[in-house]
């Protein structure tokens, strides 16, 4: 496919290529998830070599899943968004081109440095620094690319959605540049720049809002924009995606200290960070129900469109994590649920339910309108992703309750002469069956995924050049 040099036309092949890479490393990540998952039933998987271990694949799944899909999903919807919502073509082709050339290749130093054991040790921030810079330079460019196209907007108005993306771009740069300060000693070792109860500050504010604003904000962007466009109904109330706007950036940058109850950080700060997740409840919810709500007149659509229904079921599990998430911050619920799978549960109603599902949608709402065709190869395929999908989710959360409660209780029982009433091993032990059906669950999410690819390539295949290129006309004012 070549760019269209024309003013007049969207630049799509930087949306395609980010959107095909997606559903790539979506399978890539959630095929190792299920493999360390299997690790854990089965330790023999750990194959007694050092980069085959439980312990240097768990970050290389984050990173996967998080960068390389998530993100590619966020790169692929906010470039095609803010081209439609601003009825103009990305500022610069090239810069364009060097962030996606860029990403792959810092997901492309993940996979080779973190099994072989380079890692910072910071969570979700374990790029070493080489690999940080190079980061942060695309993320950088990736600022010039979405800001300078809302400066040459051919609407008065900023969409609601490229305010959450606008958002999620600043923070993020933010908070990968004040956390990666470091000092580095060699070329893949690095020291934190801060020490003791300041560097795990500085890591939870960091984490907490790679939650917030990465794995959010961003799929809030897409919420605004993908929800109505499927329905094909207005946003349910535009007032309410300001105040939810707002709200949300404000509460969320307080809540990381939820991360390190009972730990050296001073107790005020954990209460903080309790009382702020607790109040963060409010935003979350308006923000769901903003999303659900744009289906009024609209539900019977969810019986047809399985797209629909991604959509609509990614804001269902939103509100579920979003409630669990404040209640897990309350100190006495937390001294019950860290360190168990509880917490795991929790990341995932999150990832699979809400990130995943909500990217999925989009991806298959995109997909059609960038290759020229009017729909998917097959609209069944779609709906049997959304089942392995939605039974993957519930069986993996619903597991990790199960085993994240019995955990954390019978680590906590004691016997009357104060002795622990199990062991550790004990708790292992009634955890296994738990592991066996998470990664059952995942091997269903993993499978639905690899359903995906073959629609999206039978309907690439489809598509004729000519069509791919009348796709990228810019439609009249008001048709984005
Ligand atoms: C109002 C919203 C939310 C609040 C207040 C919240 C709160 C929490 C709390 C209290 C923990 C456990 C911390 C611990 O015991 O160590 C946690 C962990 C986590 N949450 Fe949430 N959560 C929210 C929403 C979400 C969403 C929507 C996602 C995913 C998209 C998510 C992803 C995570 C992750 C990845 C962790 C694990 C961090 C780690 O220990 O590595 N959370 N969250
Ligand atoms: C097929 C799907 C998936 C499977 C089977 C899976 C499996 C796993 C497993 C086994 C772990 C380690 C748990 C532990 O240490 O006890 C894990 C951790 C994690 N996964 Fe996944 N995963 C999947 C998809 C995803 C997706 C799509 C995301 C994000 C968008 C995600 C984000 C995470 C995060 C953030 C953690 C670290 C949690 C923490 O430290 O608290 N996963 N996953």
């Amino acid at each position: 496919m070549s760019t269209a040099i024309s003013p007049t036309a969207y630049n799509y092949k930087v949306v395609r290529q980010f959107a095909i890479m997606t559903v790539v490393w979506g399978i890539l990540g959630m095929g190792l998830g299920v493999f360390i998952a299997s690790q854990l039933v089965w330790p023999e998987l750990n194959f007694g070599l050092p980069w085959t271990t439980f312990g240097r694949l768990r970050p290389l799944h984050t990173n996967l899943v998080i960068f390389a899909f998530g993100g590619c999903a966020l790169f692929a919807t906010s470039y095609y968004v803010v081209q439609r919502t601003c009825q103009t073509r990305l500022i610069s082709d090239s810069l364009a081109a060097f962030t996606f050339w860029g990403w792959q290749a810092v997901i492309v130093g993940a996979i080779i440095t973190l099994p072989l054991g380079y890692t910072t040790t910071k969570e979700y921030a374990e790029l070493e620094w080489p690999l940080a810079i190079l980061l942060a330079i695309v993320w950088v460019t990736y600022g010039l690319v979405f800001f300078g196209t809302i400066t040459k907007r051919n609407t008065k108005h900023i969409y609601v959605g490229n305010w959450f993306y606008g958002a999620f771009i600043v923070v993020t740069a933010m908070l990968h540049i004040v956390n990666h300060a470091s000092l580095p000693v060699s070329f893949f070792k690095s020291y934190s720049a801060y020490s003791g109860a300041t560097d795990a500050m500085i890591q939870w504010w960091y984490g907490h809002n790679a939650v917030g604003f990465f794995l959010t904000t961003g799929f809030l962007g897409m919420m605004y924009y993908f929800v109505p466009k499927q329905a094909e109904r207005p946003i349910y109330s535009y007032r309410l995606s300001i105040v939810h706007f707002w709200a949300l950036i404000t509460l969320y940058i307080w809540a990381g200290p939820h991360h390190l109850h009972y730990t050296a950080l001073p107790d005020w700060a954990q209460s903080l960070g309790m009382a702020m997740s607790i109040i963060l409840l409010a935003p979350s919810w308006g923000g769901m129900i903003n999303g659900m709500m744009t289906l009024s007149g609209a539900w019977h659509k969810l019986r047809t469109d399985p797209i629909l229904r991604f959509l609509v079921v990614s804001l269902a599990f939103y509100g579920m994590s979003t409630f669990e998430g404040p209640m897990m911050a309350i100190k006495t619920v937390n001294s019950l649920s860290h360190y168990t799978d509880w917490t795991i549960g929790h990341v995932h109603a999150g990832a699979l339910g809400w990130v995943a599902m909500i990217s999925i949608g989009a991806i298959y709402h995109m997909i059609p309108k960038l290759f020229g065709r009017t729909q998917m190869h097959s609209v069944g395929l779609i709906n049997a992703h959304f089942w392995l999908a939605t039974i993957g989710t519930v069986l993996y959360i619903a597991s990790m309750w199960v085993n994240g409660i019995t955990q954390g209780l019978m680590w906590r029982a004691i016997n009357d002469d104060g002795t622990l009433t199990y062991s550790f091993v004990e708790a292992l032990q009634a955890s296994h069956p738990g592991f066996i059906v998470r990664a059952l669950g995942g091997a269903f999410f993993a499978s639905g995924m690899l359903l995906m690819a073959y629609n999206v390539w039978r309907t690439v295949r489809a598509s004729n050049p000519a069509e791919a290129k009348a796709a990228e006309q810019i439609a009249v004012v008001g048709a984005h």
